[in-house]
């Protein structure tokens, strides 16, 4: 198993020698009982990061238990990084705010990351995208938060157990096709596709992840293999039909709204579609906030079955449930105008004199209404 150096911890196995770009061997096998790695040995590995081949920073390890041990660590722990960024609320709309939700979010996450398949692709993947360096983890950070928000929407829906973890193991691969396109690592190609060359991408990185897992020995059942096959190759452009599945449909919603909110390497979004898009206007093209967001949800989906279930919860998860109301932004409007007209008019402020009222309850009425709960514009 390919391991970041990073990652080596003493007692690891060698499966090679190790080999250095000049020619030499930094250290063979034969020299370590057992082939066991020590502190010392890993110390001078990394020393020589760079220097390594045929992959730079990276060694092939046995997959024992230690490995599988350590490695589910490693990504418990950027689990955590992430829960813990989206709580802070700064950088990301908090959806983990209600501590019941959070914890039990977090138990299905620990299922998922128990798995020894899931523990060996969301590995593979975080190293494979290591390699993008000015990158930095977008995509594996991504495909986190968007697990962590199908399962959060998917307990707000009283989901049983095995469709919680049937999606979060779709939403923790879907993305792993990207790694196989050409676009990949220059994310920022996608910003001069025209919309028919954006299309084909979507199809292929869905169809490459479709791929990629079907071709794995995993130990699941057949019903679960095709469900996530089904999730993974409808992520972007599910048919919107009744008989879609419904994991189908919420991985398709988180993934979208993840996308929506989160800065990513490229400006274009291509989460709607050119007749979605149409009826939500050009900016949605582009990042937007979570209230625009989820008012452009309400308008697509008002009424339309499950996938309005679903845009419930999904703003009852970001406690907005306000924007749910029926013509709700003409009635802010409203709302808005009659508490302006409530106030006299000033006459003119004399050089010094304090800002009038009017000026104060127009400031108050913008702190307080959840226009200012929106994400920070992108
Ligand atoms: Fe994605
Ligand atoms: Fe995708």
């Amino acid at each position: 198993m390919l391991i970041h150096v990073d990652d080596l911890v003493p007692n690891m196995r060698l499966e090679h020698d190790i080999e250095l770009s000049a020619g030499s061997f930094l250290i063979t096998l034969k020299e370590l009982p057992e082939g066991k790695l020590t502190e010392e040995v890993i110390g001078s590995i990394r020393r020589f990061a760079s220097q390594l081949t045929p992959e730079q920073y990276k060694v092939k390890v046995v997959g024992d238990e230690l490995v599988l041990e350590h490695l589910k660590e490693v990504l418990e722990n950027d689990v955590k990084a992430i829960i813990k960024m989206i709580e802070s609320g700064t950088d990301y709309p908090n959806f983990l705010s209600d501590n019941v939700l959070r914890e039990k979010v977090e138990r299905v996450m620990e299922k998922l990351v128990s798995n020894p398949d899931i523990i060996g692709n969301m590995y593979q993947f975080k190293l494979n995208t290591k390699s993008g360096v000015h990158q930095g983890n977008y995509l594996p950070d991504h495909c986190i938060r968007v697990t962590l928000l199908a399962i959060a929407v998917g307990l707000k829906l009283r989901w049983s157990i095995i469709s919680l973890v049937n999606v979060g193991m779709a939403a923790i691969l879907h993305d792993l096709g990207i790694l196989e396109t050409e676009v990949y690592p220059n994310f920022r190609k996608l910003d001069d596709f025209s919309p028919g060359e954006l299309e084909a991408f979507i199809e292929e990185h869905q169809e490459c992840s479709e791929k990629i897992f079907s071709a794995q020995k995993l130990t699941i059942l057949p019903h679960t293999r095709n469900e996530i096959k089904h999730m993974l190759a409808n992520h972007h452009r599910p048919d919107l039909g009744t008989s879609v599945q419904k994991t189908t449909l919420l991985l398709y919603l988180a993934e979208l709204v993840d996308e929506m909110l989160a800065p990513m390497p490229h400006k274009i979004r291509y989460n709607f579609t050119q007749v979605q898009r149409q009826k939500l206007g050009k900016r949605f093209e582009n990042r937007v906030g979570l209230m625009s967001l989820l008012l452009g949800l309400v308008k697509l989906f008002r009424g339309e079955g499950i996938l309005w279930e679903m845009v419930q919860a999904i703003a009852q998860t970001f406690s907005m449930q306000e924007l749910l109301v029926e013509n709700y932004e003409e009635k802010l409007k409203k709302s808005s105008i009659s508490a302006l007209s409530n106030v006299p008019c000033p006459t003119r402020r004399p050089a010094g004199a304090p800002f009038p009222a009017r000026f104060t309850v127009r400031t108050a009425a913008r702190k307080n209404s959840p226009a200012s709960m929106s994400a920070r514009p992108g």
